[in-house]
């Protein structure tokens, strides 16, 4: 099994990502309006839950996305060339969607080799044994680390094309400004010419997104509940689960879905690693998450911004969702 794991990824062992989480927690419950960064939804448990999200019936942007690949597949792969390409995944996950690229560029007959990233050992583990399965001609390394040091390592490294993928509207949940900056930095990692290929979730018509987030089954629901409940397991906190509820809510102002749970009751509950006690007003919000849903237009003023030319999008049949492929512009 062939893999990485950067150096400057061991120093974000267990005791500094709590160390990370109890100062977000600190801060987002000592603001006037409380919030907490959706990046610690994703515990074993979260990312279990997630997982199960992309099952549920009314979440459609994975299985928009799923189309995409199946149906375009043969395209999106001939926009590659014939040099040496490295396709890199940022969250590769299990890798589902892009198995189906590899297939495609094997009957291409592509030189190309498949460097997945992703924060989780675990994740680079299990998908480079499925890898090895499914694919046993497959050259593949994957890397251990947070997406840009493992981006510009592998950039700085490798020979040939860079294929950047940045799935699943992962985009999405970056509040603009901070889309911005993490998009310039990706351009920042990558040579002339490199290709990044970013999943957009597109704007529909509004009881769609409702109910993608707020499915029937309540996953999630158990999805956003379960940050309280990594409070109190990491962190000694003392919630009741029971005395908040989710509440999904799309925002048109910014053009976003927001996810917040809502205190049932007037409630002051400790965090013994904070050594405080943080007060709850009937109805007083968390503010959670924001999903970002995008015009073509604001896609491409993303692109403009950032330092790159769109070459080509590609949509599902309903038109919910697009995956553009943009250049990195240099000179
Ligand atoms: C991971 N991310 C793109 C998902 C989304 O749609 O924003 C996370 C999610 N939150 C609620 N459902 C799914």
């Amino acid at each position: 099994m062939d893999y990485t794991v950067l150096e400057n990824t061991e120093t974000h062992s267990y005791d500094s990502l709590k160390e990370e989480f109890s100062l977000a927690v600190l801060l987002g419950f000592s603001n006037d309006r409380k919030w907490l960064p959706s990046k610690f939804f994703y515990d074993d448990e979260g990312s279990r839950l997630f997982a199960k999200i992309t099952d549920v019936e009314e979440y459609y942007p994975t299985k928009c996305e799923q189309e995409i690949f199946e149906t375009n597949g043969s395209k999106i792969v001939s926009l590659i060339g014939d040099a040496k390409t490295n396709i890199i995944e940022l969250g590769a996950g299990d890798g589902r969607k892009t198995k189906i690229l590899l297939s495609e560029m094997f009957k291409q007959k592509k030189d190309f080799e498949y460097q997945p990233i992703d924060i989780s050992t675990d994740a680079i583990v299990g998908l480079s044994s499925a890898l090895e399965k499914e694919f046993p001609n497959l050259k593949h390394h994957g890397v251990v680390a947070q997406y840009i040091p493992g981006l510009n390592w592998l950039t700085q490294k490798n020979e040939g094309r860079n294929f950047i993928l940045f799935l699943g509207s992962n985009i999405g949940n970056f509040h603009t400004p901070d889309a911005i900056v993490f998009l310039r930095t990706l351009w920042n990692s990558m040579n002339d010419g490199d290709l990044l290929m970013i999943g957009f979730d597109l704007k529909k018509e509004i009881d769609v997104l409702l109910h993608a987030y707020n499915d029937s089954q309540g996953v999630t629901s158990a999805f956003n509940l379960n940050i309280l409940t990594r409070i109190n397991n990491q962190l000694g906190g003392h919630f009741e689960i029971s005395n908040f509820r989710h509440f999904g809510t799309y925002n048109p102002h910014l053009g976003s879905m927001e996810s917040y749970l809502i205190s049932m009751t007037d409630q002051t509950v400790r965090i013994d690693a904070l050594e405080k006690d943080f007060h709850f007003a009937p109805f007083e919000p968390i503010h959670l998450e924001f999903s970002y849903k995008y015009l073509n237009r604001e896609i491409k003023s993303l692109a403009d911004e950032t330092g790159f030319e769109i070459v080509s999008s590609f949509k599902d049949s309903k038109n919910y969702f697009v995956d553009s492929i943009w250049r990195a512009k240099k000179n």
